[in-house]
């Protein structure tokens, strides 16, 4: 077996202030039994939550928090600090330290080698459910994620507020498990971006949802639509090879991130919403993703055991629709707003009747009977139906169809 690259790597550690502080020093230890050496540095804040002698007694060396400190500068400033790791790690990532990553704040030691550093840095956020969903924090995730920062989590479950939904620090051995990944792959952050390639979107921004959504049961069980996702990463990446600001709001998939895309991974349809709300204003909205339509009422905090009354009851509830939603927007209805029909019968009748009822300037209606093989194929054939036309295309592979659709969209913005 290859030995980990943890068993060389100098990792450093940034502590904000979470009550999952306390799952960092868990990750200190397992850090260290692997091999890697660990330097701590903590905000302000984090101190309430843990001591720094803790800390500093699982990493072996003293943790670091004051900026302005005279010995602490003297023996290794907040530049070297960076310079000398391989990678740095912060975690717990508070919906506050996130702002000002995001922004580019440098008020103390963490935020300032945050700042300074051209190493990768890996996130594992940590925050209440409605922080964690609020635009604001959506926002800066997408602004960290095309500056190259990884994630890692969070997690869905139940939270120290009492609270349910995602917002848990990913556990220790998952972040370590991200750390290794990051390890293996280029070490320097992507400080200037790739030149955008220049086309008929170019400064255009272009938001695309793609893939099914997740909507729990409990925490182990889930009502979705079937959506590989392909169709929707086809048309981002073509977007952004037409020149788009492009950010992709995927459901779960076994995808390859799209190159240059922000990505911003969701799982249910209301957090599908808060990330598209988040990515506005835009120019072009396109509505790929296989929302599911219900959600169960009282999702189930503890996995539904099998008893003798049989099976469970579930009541379901009516998800929001994004595409209606943004759609008839009054304040923020991008230019071009692009829907799909998904559907086994009746395929053009359902697609006139969708594009008035959910405002779209124009459907992708296709035809997903079984036997067409769409879900998970590699090829597609629609129908884009407007107001005025409807257009077949002939079936071609999802990449074509993206492409003549970015095209469609281009005339449309003109
Ligand atoms: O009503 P139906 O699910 O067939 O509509 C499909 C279109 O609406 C797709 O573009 C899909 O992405 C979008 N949709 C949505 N939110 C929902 C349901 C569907 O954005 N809750």
């Amino acid at each position: 077996m290859p030995a980990s690259p943890l068993a060389t790597a100098r990792l450093l550690l940034v502590i904000s202030g979470g009550v999952a502080a306390y799952k960092a020093l868990d990750l200190i230890r397992r850090l260290r039994e692997r091999g890697a050496s660990v330097r701590v540095v903590m905000t302000p804040a984090a101190k309430e939550f843990v001591s720094p002698m803790t800390a500093a007694a699982l990493s072996g060396a003293a943790a670091r928090e004051d900026l302005f400190s005279l010995t602490d500068e003297a023996e290794m400033g907040h530049i070297e600090l960076s310079r000398s790791a391989d990678l740095i790690v912060v975690a717990p990532a508070t919906a506050h330290l996130l702002a000002r990553m995001a922004q580019g704040l440098a008020d103390d030691l963490a935020s300032t080698l945050l700042l300074a550093t051209d190493k990768r840095v890996l996130v594992a956020p940590s925050m209440n459910v409605r922080m964690w969903l609020h635009p604001a924090t959506q926002r800066n995730l997408t602004t960290l994620r095309a500056d190259g920062v990884a994630f890692v989590g969070p997690n869905e479950g139940e939270m120290a507020c009492g609270e349910f939904g995602p917002g848990r620090m990913a556990e220790p051995l998952e972040i370590v498990a991200a750390v290794e990944e990051l390890l293996k792959t280029p070490t320097a952050l992507p400080l200037a971006a790739a030149p955008k390639p220049a086309g008929p979107l170019t400064g255009r921004r272009v938001v695309v949802t793609a893939g099914p959504t997740y909507e729990p049961i409990d925490p182990v069980r889930f009502i979705g639509n079937r959506s590989s996702g392909l169709q929707g990463y086809a048309i981002a990446a073509a977007a952004r090879a037409a020149g788009a600001e492009v950010v992709l709001v995927s459901g779960p998939v076994a995808l390859a991130d799209p190159k240059g895309v922000s990505l911003v991974r969701v799982e249910t349809a209301r957090e599908m919403l808060a990330a598209v709300e988040a990515a506005l204003p835009a120019d072009v909205f396109v509505s790929a993703a296989a929302v599911a339509d219900w959600r169960v009422a009282h999702a189930g905090e503890q996995k539904l055991k099998k008893g003798v009354d049989g099976a469970p009851s579930l009541t379901l509830i009516e998800n929001p629709d994004i595409l209606a939603t943004i759609g008839k927007s009054e304040r923020n209805r991008p230019k071009v707003v692009v829907g799909f029909a998904a559907e086994t019968e009746n395929v053009l009748e359902n697609a006139r009747a969708k594009l008035a009822r959910k405002g779209c300037d124009f459907i992708v209606a296709n035809d997903v009977s079984p036997h067409k093989g769409v879900f998970g194929g590699a090829h597609n054939e629609v129908n884009i139906v407007s107001a005025e036309s409807s257009e077949g295309w002939p079936r071609m592979a999802k990449e074509g169809v993206a492409e003549k659709l970015v095209e469609r969209i281009a005339r449309n913005l003109e």
